[in-house]
């Protein structure tokens, strides 16, 4: 009998439906459900205390509930935090969101990569691991944008951003010794591939950004690969609190394939 069980991706807004997206194109039998902390929401500017306790006893009560074959921490800030948490604490398969330092050095010619998440992700030691293991030969610049989070919520929800806005939330990297010279920015924040247009036309095209979503979807079909899948179903969605911007994400979420809200 076909295994109903879902795969559960878990952020603190929108962010994680860029790894939902190349998720259930691989995998579009899949039973999907996205989890939005709403309530927490944004992560990036919290202490890492507070996400490290968080989290996990979030995670906790929602494998209690939907009973997930598999749970993404479809987010850079979370699983950056508190990834290791969560494993020691579920008895469940966890993927989680590693910045592409890697294939961003691979990539880069000038050998000067940007690397663009929250505030609380790109100060993380294990952002010096990877720059040190993978890009020991380049000028790894970082920088923390709460703008952009919220620009991307905004952009799914309501507008999309002007270039300027965008234009103005990367300063903060471009402005930095050696900047002009970065031809690959990591996004290590699953909001910021929601602006892909954007941070193409605010930089002119000329840096490529680079982000996990991909890889990840390839991962949680390997790890799932075998296993049967029931015959289509609704992908839900799940709040952790209702409130006007939530309301503003429900026709977007139907987008991609979310069309069953609930709030936790
Ligand atoms: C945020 O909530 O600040 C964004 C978290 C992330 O995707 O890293």
């Amino acid at each position: 009998m076909a295994d109903r069980r879902p795969i559960l991706f878990f952020d603190s807004g929108v962010g994680g439906l860029s790894v939902l997206a190349p998720t259930a194109r691989l995998l579009p039998h899949a039973p999907l459900i996205y989890v939005a902390d709403s309530a927490g929401f944004p992560y990036g500017t919290r202490s890492e205390a507070e996400i490290a306790t968080r989290v996990p006893a979030l995670l906790g009560r929602l494998a209690e509930r939907y009973d997930p074959r598999l749970i993404v921490i479809a987010c850079n800030t979370a699983s950056t935090i508190a990834l290791q948490h969560v494993r020691a604490a579920l008895d469940v398969p966890i993927v989680g969101t590693v910045p592409a330092i890697k294939p961003a050095a691979e990539l880069s010619r000038t050998r000067v990569i940007g690397v663009l998440g929250t505030a609380a992700t790109v100060r993380q030691p294990y952002v010096d691991d990877l720059a040190a293991r993978f890009a020991a030969d380049c000028t790894v610049l970082r920088h923390g944008s709460a703008e952009l989070v919220e620009l991307a919520e905004t952009a799914l929800g309501r507008e999309r951003p002007s270039i300027e806005s965008v234009r103005d939330a990367l300063a903060g990297l471009l402005s930095q010794e050696r900047a002009e010279a970065i031809d690959v920015i990591v996004n290590a924040c699953t909001h910021f591939p929601l602006l892909g247009d954007e941070l193409d036309a605010a930089t002119g095209g000329k840096i490529a950004f680079i982000d996990g979503g991909p890889g990840i979807a390839r991962r949680v079909a390997y790890l799932t690969s075998g296993q049967e899948w029931p015959s289509a179903m609704p992908g839900r969605a799940v709040f952790t609190a209702r409130n006007a911007h939530t309301e503003t994400l429900v026709p977007a979420l139907a987008r991609f394939g979310l069309s069953e809200i609930e709030t936790l």
